[in-house]
């Protein structure tokens, strides 16, 4: 516990290039354009060498491209290279997708809330796979259920509508055991749905997407001597989650980005296996006011001011940067603040011991805390199993533990813009789910001996432990025990509400916006929600789908380590 708020991120600076930045598309559009109108040319832009390499934004092609839906397409899981590290080609595992003359690579989906996809998977690699939509209303036959996991050249047909609302979705691999492993190697992208709620609100604020509403999706990795990824968790590892060296932001290592004085709108995506963070945007070391207006299931009611929010592993959030009153010249960084992740592990809240003070597991500390103090290792109890080295990539290095203070990503104000646009005052109706908390059913979340469990088992293909009426309303409780971990939970097949959170730690009770104790971004839609150590979440379902018949769907910790060591239990609605 002592090293959690241990300053560990690396601010060497990386040996890379400046301007190789991999980026293209949308801005090398800009300067060919500018080219034609002889607008005088900018005075050159040298970002500061802590972020060199200008961020990857999805454009018309390659590495999230992005691909307006028309008719059916096929998508390949292959091995492909890729650069991430600027000059350096890395084998990456990508989906790939070839449609109406252009090449993706984990293509950014888009379509209409009602269109339609048809579309072909094909394993392209050696082992099992299945492509898992994560947050979307389809029957169990086009989940991505592990059960339906495809071997390797052979294929899996999905056909279904997307009856969803607005909002930022993805999509992943899921075969049991190894959803970890192909996530951190590549595969997985955004699912984006839009409806006339979202394109009004693209209207009032005059967003265009890659430029002014940028999604930026978060993942930490390591990266060996040549630049290339390694995924050998340790047997501590598989028990907390395999964390990486250095966090990209759109597979981008030290990014940054270039605005103008208005309001922009970030999309993001927790698509780390492991890692949580606490995002906040800062100026000169003081964080910023930005609006929280969406999260997992799109829009919330209206724009809710905020400084930081937690996000988890495959949780969503959107918000708005405004930079109207920016002056040129400034920098935001967009950080991931300290905290404690084990906040609360040893019982009542630590109002914000200094990590010096804070005492180690020490004599009071019992087995059950032993089995898992990697989450908050010392140095001395258990070195890193990742490559320590300053490597000529400038990328590997320590391993920060989650809570430490993270930069992710530079966003420097280059242009003053005429900009008159305000954020609409209503943004969207969120029907609540009349339900209160009175009598749930209880999702216990526990481990055994470095072995996570939900209601004391681990995942059985076979069994269907949580069985549900197709129609009902259900109120759980999801109670994570005490000496334990933050664990993002997660449903297939349904968004629900946060009804309420007790026994929070401190530092999630300071964000909370109402007296149930939920936090900005536990409003309106979730598919998943981080469970604290010692917590209990209330949250309510409902089981209505249109599906026929019955419907097998899974419940499971999104820290994918748990995932795939069995924090996963089948999930049947009876028809
Ligand atoms: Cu992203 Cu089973 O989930
Ligand atoms: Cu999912
Ligand atoms: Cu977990």
């Amino acid at each position: 516990m002592r090293a959690n708020a241990r300053f560990m991120t690396s601010r060497r600076s990386l040996l890379l290039a400046a301007g190789a930045a991999g980026a293209t598309g949308i801005a090398g559009g800009i300067a060919w354009w500018r080219a034609e109108r002889t607008v005088p040319p900018e005075p050159r832009f040298v970002p500061d060498a802590a972020f060199p390499n200008r961020l990857r934004i999805p454009g018309n092609d390659g590495l999230y491209g992005v691909l307006d839906v028309a008719g059916s397409f096929a998508i390949a899981a292959k091995s492909v290279q890729q650069e991430i590290v600027p000059g350096v080609p890395a084998a990456l595992l990508a989906y790939e997708v070839e449609h109406q003359g252009s090449r993706y690579l984990n293509p950014l989906i888009r379509l209409r809330s009602g269109g339609k996809i048809h579309a072909q998977f094909w394993n392209g690699i050696e082992e099992t796979s299945i492509i898992h939509w994560h947050g979307l209303t389809v029957d169990s036959n086009n989940d991505g259920h592990p059960h339906y996991a495809v071997g390797g050249g052979k294929t899996y047909e999905y056909n279904f509508a997307v009856p969803n609302r607005a909002a930022t979705y993805w999509y992943h691999p899921h075969p049991h055991h190894l959803t970890g492993k192909q996530v951190y190697l590549g595969l997985g992208g955004l699912f984006i749905v839009e409806d006339d709620e979202e394109l009004a609100l693209q209207q009032a604020l005059a967003l265009r997407f890659g430029e002014t509403d940028v999604p930026l999706v978060l993942h930490d990795r390591r990266f060996d001597a040549q630049g290339q990824l390694a995924f050998a968790p340790s047997n501590d590892e598989k028990a907390d989650g395999f964390l990486g060296t250095q966090v990209l932001v759109n597979w981008t290592p030290k990014p940054y980005f270039e605005a103008s004085t208005r309001i922009y709108r970030f999309r993001i995506l927790n698509a780390s296996n492991a890692r949580i963070y606490k995002l906040a945007f800062l100026v000169g070391g003081q964080a910023l006011d930005f609006q929280l207006i969406g999260n997992d299931g799109g829009l919330l009611d209206r724009a809710h001011t905020v400084r930081d929010v937690f996000l988890s592993p495959a949780e969503r959030v959107d918000v708005l940067l405004d930079l109207r009153n920016a002056r040129v010249g400034d920098a935001v960084t967009l950080a991931s603040n300290a905290f404690d992740a084990m906040e609360h592990e040893d019982g009542p809240p630590d109002p914000g011991t200094p990590a010096a003070a804070a005492p180690a597991a020490g004599p009071g500390a019992n087995d059950t805390h032993a089995a898992h103090s990697g989450y908050g290792r010392t140095e001395d109890k258990s070195a890193p199993t990742a490559p320590n080295t300053t490597a000529a990539n400038g990328l590997t290095g320590g391993i920060p533990e989650i809570g430490v203070t993270l930069e992710l990503m530079r966003i420097h104000v280059r242009r003053k813009e005429a900009y008159a646009r305000s954020v609409p005052a209503t943004l969207s109706r969120i029907v609540p789910i009349a339900a209160n908390c009175q009598s749930p059913r209880v999702i216990a979340l526990d481990h055994v001996k470095m072995v996570w469990r939900i209601n004391g088992q681990t995942y059985q293909h076979e069994s269907t432990p949580i069985t549900v009426k197709r129609g009902a309303t259900e109120v759980w409780n999801i109670q994570n025990a005490q000496a334990s971990m933050p664990h993002p939970f997660h449903i297939h097949g349904f968004q629900f509400q946060v009804l309420e959170r007790r026994g929070s730690p401190g530092q999630q009770k300071a964000l909370a916006v109402n007296d149930k104790g939920l936090a900005a971004s536990d409003l309106g839609w979730k598919d998943t929600v981080l469970v604290w150590p010692g917590e209990t979440v209330c949250i309510v379902i409902d089981f209505t789908h249109p599906f026929p018949g019955d419907q097998v769907y899974m419940l499971h910790c999104h820290n994918l380590e748990h995932e795939d060591q069995g924090m996963m239990l089948n999930l049947k609605v009876e028809a």
